[in-house]
């Protein structure tokens, strides 16, 4: 205990010399799922990273953010660009973090899901309300990598035109995944480390959950787990956007987020794997028992997940506890990385199945 004491001490001075912009409400609760755990006869919690805030629409971004946005206003920046879906929880918390702190935010959209009849709807609206400036690129291929390549080339025009007037801008990558995006999750992990201390009953999880997009949450609770070294099994549930190399890009990312702490580690990227069983047919496209996972969770618990990524995530967890591959006396956390705001999607993300 007094090793594991110092250790958070130690990690907690790593961070001295880091910017770091308050955007956020920390620590997020951490709560037994009670009446779920009770139908399971296990042990289950929740991180409530959907009450990071600064609005009601928070999520795991707004950590990220954190350190993204400290580094632009340290930087001096006037604008900020960055890219996502249509849909994207990400570009949303980024319009919103942005006028918290007087940066402008443009956002480079691609359609994945054609926008919904003319009315900008769920994130998108949100994205509108924050006046963000918006480029949709279209996608009518459905090939989202080439559709992102062109709002990468229109976005780099857009930057030179704003520099030519002598502002500045930073670049976000999608999903804010980069090193110091990460430092987010690094800083997550500890505040989880802090909490469990205050909690008798709980020595500490077997099992962590959580949804897997662009990495970044992944590469920062890697990057956490090796400094304070602990021992859960990481369980990043794929939405439908991994490809081949994407546990060694994580991994690389964990490292050098590690590097920005001064610290040097070899994190290996078979030290965790990826669950991809419950992706369903791709990305924002629920499946049946994404669908159902966020019903029971509204039901049981009166929590709402995303049907994009939170609900996947929570979905594995679920059918792990029901083939058995979770034992029952273990304890394991769900990691809600919010994206409720999903909801007011268009029909085809939200889906039929969790309308009765
Ligand atoms: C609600 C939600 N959960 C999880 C993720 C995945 O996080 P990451 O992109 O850091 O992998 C995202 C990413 O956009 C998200 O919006």
């Amino acid at each position: 205990m007094v090793e594991s004491n110092e250790r958070l001490e130690k990690a907690r001075a790593l961070f001295d010399n880091i910017p770091r912009i308050s955007l956020g409400f920390f620590p997020t609760p951490l709560h037994r799922l009670n009446n779920i755990s009770e139908r399971y006869q296990a042990e289950l919690w929740i991180k409530r990273d959907d009450l990071t805030g600064p609005s009601i629409f928070g999520g795991n971004k707004t950590r990220k953010l954190e350190y993204l946005l400290g580094k632009a206003k340290q930087e001096g920046k006037d604008y900020v660009i960055t890219y996502g879906a249509t849909q994207s929880n990400h570009a949303m918390q980024t319009a919103i973090a942005c006028r918290k702190v007087g940066l402008k935010a443009i956002l480079y959209l691609v359609a994945v899901v054609p926008s919904g009849e003319g009315r900008p709807l769920g994130n998108l609206l949100l994205d509108r309300v924050m006046d963000a400036e918006i480029h949709i690129e279209p996608c009518p291929s459905g090939d989202a990598g080439e559709a992102m390549e062109k709002a990468r080339s229109a976005a780099s025009g857009r930057m030179q035109e704003l520099e030519a007037e002598g502002f500045s801008c930073y670049e976000i990558p999608t999903g804010g995944a980069n090193a110091t995006g990460s430092l987010g999750y690094v800083q997550a992990l500890m505040e989880l480390n802090e909490q469990i201390r205050h909690q008798p009953d709980l020595p500490g999880f077997d099992y962590i959950y959580h949804a897997t997009g662009s990495g970044g949450t992944l590469a920062g609770i890697l990057a956490g787990k090796e400094l304070l070294r602990e021992d859960f099994e990481l369980i990043p549930v794929d939405v439908g956007l991994v490809k081949p190399g994407y546990k060694e890009k994580a991994a690389a990312l964990a490292e050098e987020a590690l590097g920005l702490l001064g610290m040097e580690a070899a994190i290996e990227a078979d030290s965790f794997r990826i669950e991809d069983r419950f992706t369903g047919p791709g990305y924002e496209i629920p499946s049946k028992e994404s669908s159902s996972a966020l019903k029971e969770l509204a039901l049981e618990e009166s929590i709402l997940v995303g049907p994009v990524y939170s609900a996947k995530a929570f979905a594995a967890l679920l059918g792990h506890l029901q083939s058995g591959e979770i034992e029952r006396n273990k304890r394991v956390l769900f990691w809600h990385t919010g994206g409720a705001s999903e909801l007011f999607a268009e029909a085809q993300i939200v889906g039929d199945d969790i309308i009765s």
